[in-house]
């Protein structure tokens, strides 16, 4: 052994540096309800301790935890409290944390089934009981993924292969440039990531056929142009701003009909379909082709844990397949899944091993429960807004509320003290042209007396905003 094996054999054995480490994340978790949400200048200027040159000898691992314990949590943003209200971002529950913890050590690669049995057969669990919660037809297959961006890029990518290919083109060999035409067709109000997937796969987003929306943010019907077997149409189930559903049982007949691949945006919406209190929100939409979530938003599993859910697996393998001569595949043997088939990536961490442990402990009545609070607390906090002079102005129908102000000004005002008060924290959005502010309820942390935490800061800042901009 070198001097570094030894060094790095006695950390590994003595455990010290790990029950520091550990010691750490239980002192920052009993902080967690009392801190700052966002961290104050102090902190942020502390963050200057980082700025060091790259260190020429080895150090001292004890100081590297302290450092980040120290300085480096100062610095965190504590969405995994109940008062955090800002992009989508979920909590982590308990039991899945722990399980991170426990694969984190095993550092699996669940690229092949020979990498990693566990997660191979995690993995096959998790699609099972994904097609099950979701009402998905069971031949669906799931990718594991970093989030629904890629997802997203993958469930698009699936489309593009099969659309050329009923055209007779085989697009992974033939390539772009001679292809025929495809037509992407989005709403006016679909999510920046969609675009995004398109440029990446060559279509270029001025080729987008936007779609006009309704006051909700919901595609309108009326206004989609006539659908045939070069379309790809893109749904939504939770638009970002306003959490609204497309109208997925009369799209999805229509697209179906006409030959078109449908995909959907459900990054945190999907999970309605595991309640059937949200039937009415989700109805028709398991006959899309394709679909994106995040588990890492509404099912509050740890960063980063991204679905593809897909009906026509050979599109979805076909699209993502990769040869190499070391690469020992077993996904013919029965049940010995090599996850990378189904993902653009190669090597990946087991986030499936997370998305198990938060199916196993919730079941489908924990879901439901969870899904439910969320939307709930949502109805509550719109409820409590619009007793004040705050506008709520979306129909609260999935953990999604936006408001604002009289004016622009006073509502980008009310939102920068509320983001320097540290109590809660949320975002600024735009909502058909007006400035808004963007609250989401996605952390199972959230408790009633948050939300009006939430109401009573919302509305100091507003009068503060409201005197400042009086005394300009
Ligand atoms: C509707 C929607 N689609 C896509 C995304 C992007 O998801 P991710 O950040 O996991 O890539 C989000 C993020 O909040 C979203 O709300």
């Amino acid at each position: 052994m070198n001097s570094l094996q030894q060094t790095l054999s006695a950390q590994l054995h003595d455990k010290s540096l790990h029950c520091q480490a550990q010691q750490a994340a239980f002192d920052y978790l009993d902080a967690l309800a009392c801190r700052r949400v966002f961290p104050d200048e102090q902190a942020l200027k502390a963050l200057s301790v980082f700025e060091e040159d790259l260190p020429e000898q080895r150090g001292d691992a004890q100081h590297v935890i302290a450092l980040l314990a120290k300085e480096g949590a100062n610095a965190t943003v504590a969405q995994n409290g109940g008062r955090y209200f800002g992009f989508v971002n979920g909590n982590a529950l308990p039991v899945t944390l722990a399980t991170k913890w426990l694969a984190d050590v095993w550092d699996q690669n669940s690229a092949l089934y020979l990498m990693s049995p566990i997660s191979a057969k995690l993995e096959d669990v998790c699609q099972r009981w994904l097609n099950q919660l979701l009402g998905l037809p069971m031949h669906t297959v799931a990718g594991f993924v970093s989030g629904t961006s890629v997802a997203t890029l993958s469930g698009l990518a699936a489309a593009r292969y099969r659309q050329h290919q009923k055209l007779g083109w085989d697009i992974n060999r033939q390539g772009m440039f001679a292809a025929p035409r495809l037509r992407l067709i989005l709403g006016r109000q679909t999510h920046g990531t969609v675009a995004k997937a398109i440029s990446l796969l060559g279509f270029g987003s001025d080729n987008i056929e936007w779609v006009d929306c309704d006051e909700q943010g919901r595609l309108l019907v009326a206004c989609l142009p006539k659908l045939d077997e070069h379309c790809i149409l893109v749904l939504q189930a939770g638009n970002e701003n306003s959490g609204a559903f497309d109208y997925f049982s009369q799209i999805c007949p229509l697209a179906k009909a006409a030959g078109a691949w449908v995909h959907i945006d459900g990054a945190f919406g999907l999970w309605a379909a595991a309640s059937s209190h949200f039937a009415a929100l989700t109805h028709g939409f398991e006959q899309a082709d394709s679909w994106s979530v995040d588990a890492h938003k509404t099912l509050n599993t740890p960063y980063d844990c991204g679905i593809i859910l897909c009906q026509d697996a050979q599109a979805l393998t076909a699209a993502l397949h990769q040869q190499g001569s070391y690469i020992q595949y077993s996904e013919e043997a029965v049940q010995k899944r090599d996850g990378m088939v189904f993902t653009p990536e190669m090597s990946r961490r087991a986030r499936g091993t997370e998305l198990w442990s938060a199916l196993k402990f919730l079941g489908r009545e924990g879901v439901c429960e969870l899904v439910f609070q969320l939307h709930d607390h949502a109805q509550y906090l719109a409820q409590c807004l619009s007793k004040t002079d705050f506008t709520v102005l979306n129909d609260v129908v999935f953990n999604q509320v936006i408001i604002c102000c009289e004016n622009d000004l006073l509502t980008t005002q009310t939102l920068e003290f509320v983001q320097q008060s540290g109590e809660i924290w949320c975002g600024p959005s735009r909502w058909f042209d007006q400035a808004v502010i963007r609250l989401s309820i996605c952390s199972w942390a959230t408790e009633r007396s948050d939300i009006d935490h939430a109401v009573s800061t919302l509305l100091d800042c507003k009068t503060r905003a409201v005197d400042a901009l009086a005394n300009r």
